[in-house]
């Protein structure tokens, strides 16, 4: 903290971020009558290279035609070491309608990736008369983009989001697995013959929520490959929820459920938030900054504690 206080993120929902493919179109309807609280059509990893022309068309008459509701409605671009990123820009920009709320931009390593980005669009949208300003989320998912994950977060007023991708992340830092997020058998302690697993993906989520709460936009958790793995995604959220992130990817449908249990602060905390407030409302009635609430100590930072859980049960809620 300084004197400055720290910037309040967007509110919006953001408990699962739905991944499909944009060539695959059959998915489309699917995801907009889903769960989850925003869509992200894929042009990216998910489009092989022949296909990416045809996803791009396919995604920008989704945009214009789907009834997406209420939901987020984002894209993912192609990242800047590829020949598709500009055209993805283009065409999207000049041809997606005003339903589309955001572009992600995968494989950030710096703070001038996303300036590139941002001169394009702001000469589009001036050029189009579009009204609203399209915003960008990023995937940090590089060992650049962690070294220079704070400039990012601060790069552009576009900025509302970043995403942790394991997959791309663990590549690049030369990791020893090939799983998507979870534990990882050989990361662990010893203690006596007993192995103790520890969170390899623990340092990158927690530069990123720092990074994210120091300039107001959201951390959420990326990709958890294995989708037959319930309890391994449980597991992996629960983690990121408690680091401070507000969401996590859903890659198949099984995901949305888990995602949104997760991130949807149970009635118990909530109520137990309440009386947190409630007890300590009291406390400074009778003039003290602290008191014993179930025979714990609670004072003034319990308070910001229990209105973050407080905050978003209401944004939830709608
Ligand atoms: N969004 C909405 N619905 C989806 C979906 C998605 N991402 N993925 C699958 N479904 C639907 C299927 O169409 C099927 O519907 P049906 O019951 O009406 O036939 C149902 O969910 C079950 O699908 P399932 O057969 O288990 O999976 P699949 O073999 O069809 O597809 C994947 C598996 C992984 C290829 C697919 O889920 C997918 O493309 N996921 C997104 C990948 C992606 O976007 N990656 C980029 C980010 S990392
Ligand atoms: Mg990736």
């Amino acid at each position: 903290m300084s004197f400055r206080l720290q910037p309040t993120p967007p509110a919006r929902p953001n408990r699962c971020q739905l991944f499909g493919p944009g060539s695959n179109v059959k998915l489309f309807a699917k995801m907009a009558a889903s769960a989850a609280d925003l869509i992200n059509l894929d042009l990216e990893d998910s489009v092989s290279p022949s296909d990416k022309d045809i996803a791009r068309a396919n995604v920008i008459e989704a945009i214009n035609t789907i009834d997406w509701n209420t939901k987020t409605l984002s894209v993912r671009i192609n990242s800047l070491d590829t020949p598709y990123w500009y055209r993805d820009v283009v065409d999207l920009l000049e041809q997606a309608g005003d339903r589309l709320d955001q572009i992600m931009i995968p494989k950030v390593g710096n703070a001038a990736d996303i300036y590139a980005v941002d001169a394009l669009v702001t000469a589009i949208e001036a050029a189009k008369g579009r009204t609203k300003r399209i915003n960008f989320e990023v995937i940090i998912e590089s060992a650049a983009g962690l070294v220079n994950v704070n400039e990012i977060a601060a790069s552009s007023p576009r900025m509302v989001a970043m995403s942790l991708g394991a997959a791309d992340y663990a590549a690049s830092m030369g990791m020893q697995t090939t799983g998507i997020g979870g534990t990882q058998e050989n990361y662990y302690m010893l203690h006596g013959e007993n192995r103790h697993f520890s969170d390899p993906w623990h340092w990158a989520q927690t530069a990123i929520v720092a990074a994210c709460r120091t300039h107001g936009i959201l951390p959420v958790d990326g990709p958890f490959g294995d989708f037959s793995d319930d309890e391994g995604y449980r597991a992996q959220a629960r983690r990121s929820a408690t680091l401070g992130m507000v969401g996590k990817w859903a890659i198949h449908p099984k995901q949305i459920g888990l995602a949104n249990e997760v991130f949807t602060p149970s009635a118990e905390a909530v109520a137990e938030a309440r009386e947190i407030l409630a007890a300590m409302a009291q406390a400074t009635a009778n003039g003290e900054g602290a008191t014993v609430y179930k025979g714990r100590l609670v004072d003034i930072a319990s308070i910001k504690q229990a209105e973050v859980i407080v905050k978003q049960s209401e944004l939830i809620a709608g």
